[in-house]
Order: C-alpha cells, then sequence, then structure tokens
C-alpha cells in the first residue's frame, strides 16, 4: 500500500512510498483510511524541524488529523465494520506516568509518550492502518468528510476546557474571548466560543479572502492589528499562532482575572523585546493566569465531536478549502493564499 513519509529532521525527504500492510500487533481493529488532514505540525516537519521515526525505522509515516473507516474489528470492541473513525494522535508513556496511567495522557508527565505521524508511531497518511478500539474514536457518520477536523478540534476544546476551569477558580463572569489567527485552529477556538456564549474577536493578518467571511459567518467579529485595538481588556485569549509578539501581546492585553492559553508551538530562535518587570506587574496585580495547552485526552474529543455536532455543517465544509488525492500530495503541502484546511484524501468517503 501506499504511505507519505518523510525522514525526521530532514527538508526534502517527504515521498510517498510502498509501505507493508499493517501487522496485527498494531491493534486488532483494521481501519482503511478516508482522509488527512494537514496542519502545520506536519509542514513543520516536512521542513525538517520536527518529528521522530518509530525506533529503529528511518522514515515515519506521516498524518495525524484523520478520517477512516473501520474494515474489521473484534466482537465486543463497541465498533462495526463501515463505522468511521479518528484515530487519537497521542499513546499514553510505557511508565506510565501518573496523568498518563489515569487516562490524561495529553498531561504527560515524563516526555515518554509517542504520537501518531508525529513522535515514534506511524502516522495515517496510509492507505489502511491497525489501532485498539481504545485509541479510535467513533464519529457521527452524518459528518461525512468533516470528521477528519475532529482532531484539531480537540486541541481547543482542551484549551477551552482548561481556560474555564482556571477561570472558574474564583467567581468569574466571562464575557468576551480574543482569538489570535484565523486558520483551522483559530476559526474551530471561536466556534467553541461562541457556542459557549462569549462575544468573540478574532484577530488574523489578512483583509481578504475567505477567513472574515468564515469569522463573520460563525457570528465572531474579525480584526486585523493589536489585542487592545479589537477589544479592551478580553477575559480570555486563546493564541493560536504561536507568533512571540502575539503571545506577549495576550499577556499585556488580557483583563484582569482574565485567562490567556496558547496553543501554537512556536519554534525558537527569535528574540523580541519586552519589559519584562512591567510584565510581571501587570500579571500579579492583575491576577491573570497564562497557561500552555497541547494535545487532547479523550473527554476532549468527547467535547471535540459535540462541537462539531453542534456547528452548521455548511460553515464546517467551508473550512475544508481543498481536497487533494493522495498521489498528488506536493499540491496539498504547498500552502495558498486561501487555503483554510487543506485534506489529502485517500479512500473514499
Ligand atoms: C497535534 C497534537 C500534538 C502536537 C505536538 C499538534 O499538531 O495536533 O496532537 O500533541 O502537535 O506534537
Amino acid at each position: 500500500m501506499k504511505a507519505l513519509t518523510i525522514v525526521p529532521l530532514t527538508k526534502d525527504s517527504t515521498e510517498l512510498v510502498e509501505f507493508p500492510e499493517p501487522q496485527e500487533a498494531e491493534g486488532s481493529v483494521l481501519v482503511e483510511t478516508i482522509a488527512v488532514g494537514v496542519c502545520g505540525t506536519d509542514i513543520e516537519i516536512i521542513s525538517g524541524a520536527y518529528g521522530w521515526a518509530p525506533p529503529g525505522e528511518d522514515r515515519l509515516v506521516l498524518g495525524h488529523e484523520s478520517l477512516g473507516r473501520v474494515l474489521s474489528c473484534p466482537e465486543g470492541s463497541g465498533l462495526a465494520s463501515g463505522d468511521l473513525v479518528v484515530g487519537i494522535v497521542r499513546t499514553p508513556d510505557p511508565v506510565p506516568c501518573y496523568s498518563c496511567g489515569r487516562g490524561e495522557w495529553d498531561m504527560c508527565r515524563n516526555g515518554q509518550y509517542t504520537e501518531h505521524g508525529i513522535k515514534e508511531l506511524h502516522g495515517f497518511c496510509r492507505e489502511r492502518y491497525r489501532a485498539n478500539p481504545d485509541r479510535l474514536v467513533k464519529v457521527d457518520p452524518t459528518l461525512g468528510i468533516l470528521g477528519v477536523l475532529l482532531e484539531p478540534a480537540t486541541i481547543l476544546a482542551k484549551a477551552w476546557d482548561h481556560v474555564e476551569r482556571i477561570g472558574n477558580r474564583v467567581t468569574w463572569e466571562p464575557k468576551t474571548a480574543v482569538i489570535t489567527g484565523a486558520g483551522p485552529v483559530g476559526l474551530l477556538g471561536a466556534l467553541m466560543g461562541v457556542q459557549r456564549g462569549y462575544q468573540v474577536h478574532v484577530i488574523d493578518q489578512v483583509t481578504s479572502g475567505i477567513k472574515p467571511d468564515l469569522v463573520a459567518e460563525v457570528g465572531a467579529t474579525y480584526h486585523t492589528g493589536a489585542i487592545h485595538e479589537a477589544i479592551e481588556e478580553p477575559d480570555v485569549v486563546i493564541e493560536c499562532t504561536g507568533v512571540p509578539s502575539l503571545v506577549f501581546d495576550a499577556m499585556e492585553h488580557v483583563g484582569p482575572g482574565g485567562v490567556v492559553c496558547l496553543t501554537g508551538v512556536s519554534s525558537g530562535g527569535r528574540s523580541i523585546s519586552v519589559d519584562a518587570g512591567e510584565l510581571n506587574r501587570y500579571m500579579v496585580l492583575e491576577n491573570e493566569a497564562v497557561v500552555g495547552s497541547v494535545n487532547a485526552n479523550a473527554t476532549h474529543y468527547e467535547m471535540g465531536a459535540k462541537a462539531l455536532a453542534a456547528a452548521e455543517k455548511d460553515w464546517l465544509a467551508k473550512l475544508i478549502t481543498r481536497r487533494v488525492p493522495l498521489a498528488r500530495w506536493e499540491e496539498a503541502i504547498r500552502r495558498q493564499p486561501d487555503d483554510v484546511k487543506v485534506v489529502i484524501e485517500i479512500g473514499s468517503i
């Protein structure tokens, strides 16, 4: 079968290769892949900046945002042939640490977790894969291809969940939220903010194209520029770009008792000048919280699935701006100005 692979930390190593069928040892459920989403992490891996191959192997199969169909599964697995499923990206560490031991693998303490298509586990950008039932999430069949948005939705479901838990450490009546970045992650974050009753402001750079419309259609307000120009003292900022200046803009301008959640994994090596004393003073005097958030556990997959189920399907469909067949993968990883979510089609829905 075909699989899209890279040699980790090696630029220009992406190749569609002939790859062995999945082994029984990989899991009791055989899944045919329908589609794989391309995200910023994939682009970083492809650029040679991130990623780990499975131990003893040179190449890593790409793809951690997926949608597949069950081909076969054991009796009593809770799954049936034909079910649409999404593979859970992260597998708990083998020790396990106390977080992984309790199903909170997104909070892994020892860094020995593995991630499909990212860290030491082959990804889903191949025609078939195997997994155990507890590593698969069943998707509402009416979502169809939109099920491929579940994994990015889980990232935002976790971010919102943690933001609200932290905010609710005291009496908290949040009304306004800023989301930085109108890519798929930011747009899904905006959707969930609106669903939670916030007045949501989304900040991005572009002034034309589909993004401002998508923001308006979900019920949020689109801005370019700095956070305080969009709204004074928001209760929540969810930073989805990883751009250092925006990270500090968020910390400087979130409102009293507010929560800033950082979800963008930025690459190092970029310095900016910050008045650290002033920032510290503001954060202390305003009881501000800043939290980083990565990955997602099973509860976030449930939350993400609910958010997608409650969203307008027409709006979700517009997030998928290009569908590219596996054989033409090069087009999928070449960014185009109007891209929101690009998916690689591997099987048919
Ligand atoms: C994925 C997460 C993963 C993170 C870090 C993100 O793109 O969505 O599941 O934990 O990258 O590897």
